[in-house]
């Protein structure tokens, strides 16, 4: 894992090799202050000699306020190369994540994603600090003051021979059971986000179904949950500290036991055993931070490991190689679409097809109608067109070529969707009409918007194109927003434009301007739509009905009423809804 984590530090690896510099220095200065005081003790106060403890004193002074300075620059450095490490993950994360397909990011749901982008990574960079700072002065430090005070008396550090390896095995058997438990809390915190996140983005249906008491508990099942799950990892960790604390009393205990008896026998200095007990001190300290850094590299194992996973998922979409493109070139030549025996599901692991044996033409410039009912297939099939998705069998074709010998940009500039559930973002509706072409200037705006109905309510707005759109467009109405997400469309250019059900919420005399509109402006190009309401595809030149994934019939108007059960059906029971009206 480190292997793999590594590069990204590679930025930031002049603070993170002169950290551990700076440590050892701190270090060196620490070790040294017991045998200063020692040589007072043992040498100064016995002789009275003044001029010793003076001198002895003022470098215990200095090399102090050193080692405050070198360990406040020790603790910059870490903080610094730990916030750059953390920084260059989540770009690449992010970066990563921006080339999911659909299939992919269907895979991993949205909240794991903001979960490891932001929690896991945290857990990283603390780790990273944590490491910088205590990995390499804790062992330093227990091998110095080990080694100084087998010095002072080998037989008295007989003790820590005791100690440390009693030690060793209690913190291996803690952290040993602490992983598991961090790895389900990790999965406890993504299933609290995606609760937050579901709610919090639907709060207003929430509300509407006057659903909240049902949310608040489900919410309060996962918080719980997540508490109840740190406690279980906490728990085993909180043994760490008072196991430490006891290990050091015991062992001080011993030291002032057996060295006690050194000292009245006259083998050991009182000086000595004083500077002895401050090894003690920094030995098990420093045992004490290597077992803080291991429990916490445990849980940041975890992190490690689902954000790798996210670096390492590819993006599930191929595109033909740059050599192939320069050949065949890369320009949809027209509109047309074909599938030639689709069958498609949405995972490897999904059992039933969502579309089965689709084969139809349509030829560049058609306006095609497709109708069905919901659950149909009706987005799946159209959202193979731009490769929102890949057929799981067979081929789509744009312009006579497979969509996958395309690169995927100039695939989806060419073919524009207005998906079902479209979304707006905060910004101007200039910023996001130009989504659809970043340097068009008013006037193409308002002609694109003039064809997508939305001009005239644009006008009306007392800044017009410089309205500000709240967070997915809250301050328009239904059909305003689907008719921006047209219009923005629109600008694209595109050969082939897919609405879907992008008119639901447009009332009927505006749907009729738009389709008016489309066939005034979009001579050249395919129209696909997807609509509940016949009159919305009436006039289309053909029109699909699929049942349950499969076409049920494909013709004119004329000819569907003729032949196909269903859409007769379908026109019957709405042209009755018209009349109870
Ligand atoms: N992202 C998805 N992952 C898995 N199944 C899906 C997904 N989207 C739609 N489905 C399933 O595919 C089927 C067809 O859905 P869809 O194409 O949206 O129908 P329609 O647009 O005609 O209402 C439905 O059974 C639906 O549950
Ligand atoms: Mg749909």
């Amino acid at each position: 894992m480190i292997k793999k984590l590594a590069p990204f530090m590679r930025r930031y690896r002049v603070p993170a090799i002169l950290c551990p510099v700076a440590i050892i220095l701190e270090v060196i200065i620490d070790v040294s202050i017991p045998l200063l005081m020692a040589n007072i003790v043992d040498r100064g106060i016995p002789n009275q000699d003044v001029v010793l403890i003076t001198r002895t004193g003022v470098l215990m002074i200095g090399l102090a306020l050193f080692a405050l300075l070198v360990g406040v620059s020790s603790s910059w450095l870490a903080s610094t190369a730990a916030m750059g490490f953390g920084s260059e993950i989540r770009k690449r994360l992010f970066s990563r994540i921006q080339t999911f397909s659909f299939a992919r990011l269907d895979k991993f749901g949205v909240p794991t994603l903001i979960t490891r982008l932001t929690n896991d990574v945290n857990n990283l960079q603390n780790i990273t600090m944590m490491g910088l700072r205590m990995a390499f002065r804790a062992p330093f430090m227990l091998i110095m003051a080990l080694v100084l005070a087998i010095r002072i008396n080998s037989g008295l550090a007989t003790v820590f021979f005791v100690a440390i390896p009693i030690l060793t095995v209690g913190l291996g058997l803690i952290m040993s059971n602490a992983y598991p438990r961090f790895r389900a809390l990790q999965r406890k915190l993504d299933k609290l986000n995606s609760t937050v996140q579901e709610n919090l983005i639907s709060i207003r249906v929430v509300k509407a179904f006057v659903r909240s008491t049902f949310e608040k508990n489900r919410f309060r099942d996962a918080n719980q949950d997540l508490r109840d799950g740190a406690l279980k990892a906490i728990r085993l960790v909180i043994l760490n500290g008072p196991m430490m604390q006891l290990a050091i009393y015991a062992c001080i205990i011993a030291v002032l036991w057996f060295g006690g008896g050194m000292v009245q026998s006259g083998g050991m200095l009182t000086g000595q055993l004083i500077s002895f007990i401050s090894y003690v001190n920094q030995i098990l300290r420093s045992l004490m931070m290597l077992s803080m850094v291991f429990l916490f590299s445990v849980r940041a194992k975890a992190s490690g490991e689902r954000v790798i996973e996210v670096l390492e998922t590819d993006s599930g979409m191929t595109e033909p190689d740059p050599e192939t493109l320069e050949m065949m070139g890369d320009e949809v030549p027209d509109g047309s679409v074909e599938f030639r025996a689709v069958d498609f599901r949405y995972s490897e692991e999904a059992e039933q097809n969502v579309l089965s044996n689709i084969s139809f033409e349509i030829r560049s410039g058609e306006t095609i109608g497709i109708i069905g009912a919901t659950g149909s297939g009706k987005t799946s099939l159209v959202s193979l067109i731009p490769r929102l998705y890949d057929a799981t069998v067979g081929e789509v074709l744009v312009g006579g070529r497979d969509v996958r010998d395309y690169s995927l940009k100039t695939l989806r500039d060419a073919v524009a969707v207005v998906l079902q559930n479209n979304t707006l973002f905060t910004g101007t509706i200039r910023e996001n009409l130009q989504w659809g072409k970043e340097d068009a200037n008013d006037e193409e705006l308002m002609a694109v918007c003039q064809t997508a109905q939305a001009a005239e309510f644009i006008e009306k707005m007392p800044e017009g194109l410089d309205t500000m759109l709240g967070q997915g467009g809250v301050n328009l109405s239904g059909g305003q927003k689907q008719r921006l997400c047209i219009a923005r469309a629109l600008l694209k250019y595109p050969k082939i434009i897919i609405l879907d059900d992008s008119t639901s919420a447009v009332d009927t005399a505006t749907d009729s301007r738009l389709r008016q509109g489309f066939a005034e402006t979009l001579q050249d190009v395919t129209v696909i739509i997807i609509a509940q309401r016949i009159n919305s595809i009436q006039h289309a030149d053909r029109i699909l009905v699929l049942d349950d994934g499969r076409i049920n019939g494909i013709g004119t108007h004329d000819e569907l009423m003729e032949q196909n059960e269903i859409y007769r059906d379908v026109f019957n029971s709405q042209q009755e809804g018209m009349k109870d009206q």
